[in-house]
């Protein structure tokens, strides 16, 4: 038994190359301002909660919010430290680089900037004394601004080698090239691409247009300076850069990651809410079409929900996919989920996506014990019985999220929240992995990048489903029955 393992790790080896591993974490939304007893005044958990909370007049004990955190707040920084702690404890060998995709800070409007820069800091000193002998890649998210690029980049230039430090700290792009292997990181910069006008209630307008004038009164210094004009066809010039670094990829036989905040198409959830602007959303599915054969992986943050996207030809082949890991913290205006922590596996010459397993922490159970016990939620493969992950082996199941028959949507449910528990789910969810019209939603969301084809996705499969009889309802139901018993028994 063990030599036949062996010589299996062994094949493994010799065919695929070495394996090494790399996290991806995300959404942080640390609030300095977190309270467990309610009375840090100013943070935006308490004052979205009561607006009468500020008087004092609350008893204690309506106000304990939990050490860990608590579904309407924002992430206190024992949850970011447990959260960190745990990726040094469960995967100590290996780690080739960490994926950090933005939103590091809370939603809090006021936050002067001094508090910004001094949280900013601290959460690189923790990753940075975490993770000594690793690099860790951040990207910028819209609750990232109110600093400047140069600020910022004063922050993360021991990470940075230095040509990416030179277009970080002008545009907050940039690209990191592994040196001896075979692939490259590129971290955009999705801001630069947001539409405020289609974006959902979750963010704070009035920062983000104080961060675009700020963005122009810079630019415009610059443009003065005669190093860049102003285009808004394409902002920061981050297209044009963004083929180039593709084109040098292709030329030298490389592959890439994609990295970002914001990924385009619709969320999944119900808000329907679909944040880069159409041109924009339109013009990375073109150039994502265009480079599908080098591009080995696409990963970002932004909804908080575990869940994924399926990118097609312009003939309907399956090219390329999109992982989007979920948020550290628990709050979500839309509906909160549990903190997750994700742990790429691949192969370290090519880029090679093998699997990825994803951790997470029972919030009140955390809470209601005074410790924060990270645990495995699911490996990918295992997960949802695939055999390898590419563009048809996730467009097959999200495909299988449409059958009967199959309790793929049953799981991909549970884990869109990170296994919420049950009476929470119920309060924000669509209805349960047994409703048709949930799942559609998220079957459209994750095969339809495209929002206009999302809107027809949604309408044309609406009314069959309307017409959904009992007895299917209740081959839902057994379904889901079914389902849950297997995820009891395969997670022991
Ligand atoms: C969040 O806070 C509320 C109000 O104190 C409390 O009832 C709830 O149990 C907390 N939730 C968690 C996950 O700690
Ligand atoms: C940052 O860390 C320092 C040193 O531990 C601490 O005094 C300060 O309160 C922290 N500030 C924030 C915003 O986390
Ligand atoms: C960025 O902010 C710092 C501190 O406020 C300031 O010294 C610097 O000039 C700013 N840089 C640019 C390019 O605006
Ligand atoms: C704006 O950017 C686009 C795409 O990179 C380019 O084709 C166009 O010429 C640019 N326009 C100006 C005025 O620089």
């Amino acid at each position: 038994m063990m030599i036949h393992i062996y010589l299996m790790l062994l094949c493994s080896f010799m065919v695929q190359g070495k394996i090494g591993y790399f996290w991806h974490i995300t959404d942080i939304h640390y609030d300095p301002k977190y309270s467990s007893s309610g009375t840090g005044g100013g943070s935006t958990c308490w004052n979205t909660r009561s607006s009468n909370i500020d008087t004092g007049h609350i008893r204690p004990d309506r106000r304990v919010a939990g050490v860990f955190g608590n579904y309407s707040c924002d992430s206190p920084w024992a949850l970011i430290e447990s959260a960190v702690q745990a990726m040094k404890s469960k995967q100590d060998e290996g780690i080739e680089f960490v994926l950090w995709t933005g939103d590091a800070l809370t939603h809090a409007a006021e936050m002067s900037e001094e508090l910004r820069l001094q949280s900013l800091k601290n959460l690189t000193d923790l990753l940075s004394h975490t993770f000594t002998s690793q690099f860790v890649f951040p990207a910028l998210g819209h609750e990232d601004v109110g600093l400047n690029f140069s600020q910022t980049a004063i922050l993360w230039k021991h990470w940075l080698p230095s040509e990416a430090l030179q277009t970080f700290e002008k545009s907050g792009y940039y690209m990191v090239e592994q040196k001896s292997k075979k692939y490259r990181i590129i971290l955009l910069n999705t801001n630069l691409w947001l539409d405020m006008d289609n974006i959902d209630s979750r963010f704070h307008t009035h920062q983000y247009h104080q961060h675009q004038h700020h963005q122009q009164h810079h630019q415009q210094q610059r443009t003065s300076a005669g190093s860049t004009t102003k285009n808004s066809s394409d902002p920061h010039n981050q297209w044009r850069w963004f083929e180039s670094v593709l084109r040098t990829a292709r030329e030298k036989k490389d592959t890439v990651y994609v990295v970002g905040h914001t990924p385009p198409g619709v969320d999944e959830r119900d808000s329907g809410a679909r944040p880069l602007k159409e041109q924009h959303n339109r013009r990375y599915l073109q150039i994502v079409r265009q480079y599908a054969d080098i591009i080995a992986g696409q990963f970002f943050g932004h909804w908080h929900s575990d869940t994924f996207r399926t990118i097609y030809s312009d003939l309907g082949v399956p090219i390329s996919w999109i992982m989007m890991a979920p948020s550290i913290t628990p709050g979500r205006p839309n509906g909160p989920n549990n903190p997750g922590l994700r742990l790429y596996k691949f192969e370290t010459s090519t880029g090679q996506i093998l699997d990825y397993i994803q951790y997470y922490l029972d919030l009140p159970k955390a809470n209601s014990i005074g410790r924060a016990n990270w645990v495995v939620e699911y490996s990918l493969l295992d997960y949802y019985e695939l055999k390898e992950i590419n563009a048809h082996s996730l467009h097959d199941l999200a495909d299988r999220f449409t059958k009967t028959n199959d309790n793929a949507f049953v799981r991909y449910y549970a884990a869109n929240t990170v296994s919420l528990p049950r009476d929470v789910e119920e309060i924000w969810g669509c209805g349960g992995a047994f409703s048709g019209t949930c799942m559609l939603q998220h079957y459209c969301a994750v095969t339809r990048v495209n929002p206009e084809s999302y809107s027809s996705c949604l309408s044309s499969f609406a009314y069959p489903l309307s017409t959904d009889s009992s007895s299917k309802h209740h081959l839902y139901i057994i379904l889901y029955i079914l389902g849950s018993m297997a995820c009891l028994l395969t997670s022991r």
